[in-house]
């Protein structure tokens, strides 16, 4: 486990990328207040904004991939499973999953905003996905997780990590009920979030789902500190689910 998560060998950029703007042009402005008056809060305050950074940055270059290797581990993948990923981008998640897999697929859906993450393209998650070893198991697609390309009852597992919070709340309800959709029944929905994500717990138990559960994710994922902070909701597919509606 050790080794699949800390030893990607493909690039995968930044969650977020404009907002790194901010922090650093807080940082100069504080750290020349503090020079030209000589007061030590500015530089108290430019610490802390440095730290709080820095958490971001962990989180998107490390504390994610950490998270999502221990949350695959716990999915207990056969091999021949049938996976979607919403909202991939540059595979972070997807190709980590795909690495879980003998016979199974991973297919990953994107739009590809690179106001989302840095460098994102179809073309990079690809290079990816070759770097990575698992080229052969891996499809992408584009397209917007509120309209999946699938037909229903496609897919075992259903994961999405960082995307549903770009929506607006019509299209969080959209997505939600376009993930369960496509899974099949009794197969696992694993979404992991920034913000209210305990607000899709009662969506999906409407849409037929059975025990959700909501988890915060830990330090490793703060965006910045326990203020935003990161959780996962996950639920299995009832049986009786009626997926074409
Ligand atoms: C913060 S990135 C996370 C990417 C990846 N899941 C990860 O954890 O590294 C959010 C991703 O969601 C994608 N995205 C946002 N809205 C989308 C939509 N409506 N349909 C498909 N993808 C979307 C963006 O293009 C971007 O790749």
């Amino acid at each position: 486990m050790a080794d699949r998560r800390l030893s990607h060998r493909g690039s995968y950029g930044l969650d977020t990328p404009y907002l790194l703007v901010l922090p650093l042009l807080l940082v100069v402005v504080l750290a020349l207040q503090g020079a030209l008056t000589g007061a030590p809060w500015p530089f108290v305050g430019a610490a802390v904004v440095i730290v709080c950074t820095g958490f971001g940055l962990y989180a998107s270059t490390r504390g994610k991939f950490e998270v999502w290797a221990e949350l695959l581990d716990q999915l207990q993948l056969r091999g021949d499973e049938e996976i979607l990923d919403l909202g991939c981008g540059r595979g972070a998640v997807l190709l980590s999953a795909a690495q879980h897999l003998t016979s199974g697929r991973a297919v990953g859906v994107d739009l590809w905003r690179r106001r989302d993450q840095s460098g994102n393209a179809l073309a990079q998650t690809r290079r990816n996905a070759a770097s990575e070893g698992v080229a052969d198991k891996v499809e992408l697609i584009t397209g917007d997780i509120v309209d999946l390309p699938f037909a229903s009852s496609s897919f075992d597992r259903v994961l999405s990590s960082l995307v549903l919070h770009n929506l607006s709340n019509r299209g969080q309800r959209r997505a939600l009920a376009e993930a369960v959709r496509v899974l099949r029944p009794g197969g696992r929905l694993l979404l992991v979030d920034l913000g209210a994500v305990g607000r899709y717990g009662r969506p999906l138990r409407d849409l037929g789902m059975r025990d959700v559960m909501v988890r915060n994710l830990g330090w490793r994922m703060w965006w910045t500190g326990p203020w935003l902070a990161t959780r996962f909701v996950s639920g299995v597919k009832c049986d009786e689910v009626d997926s074409t509606s």
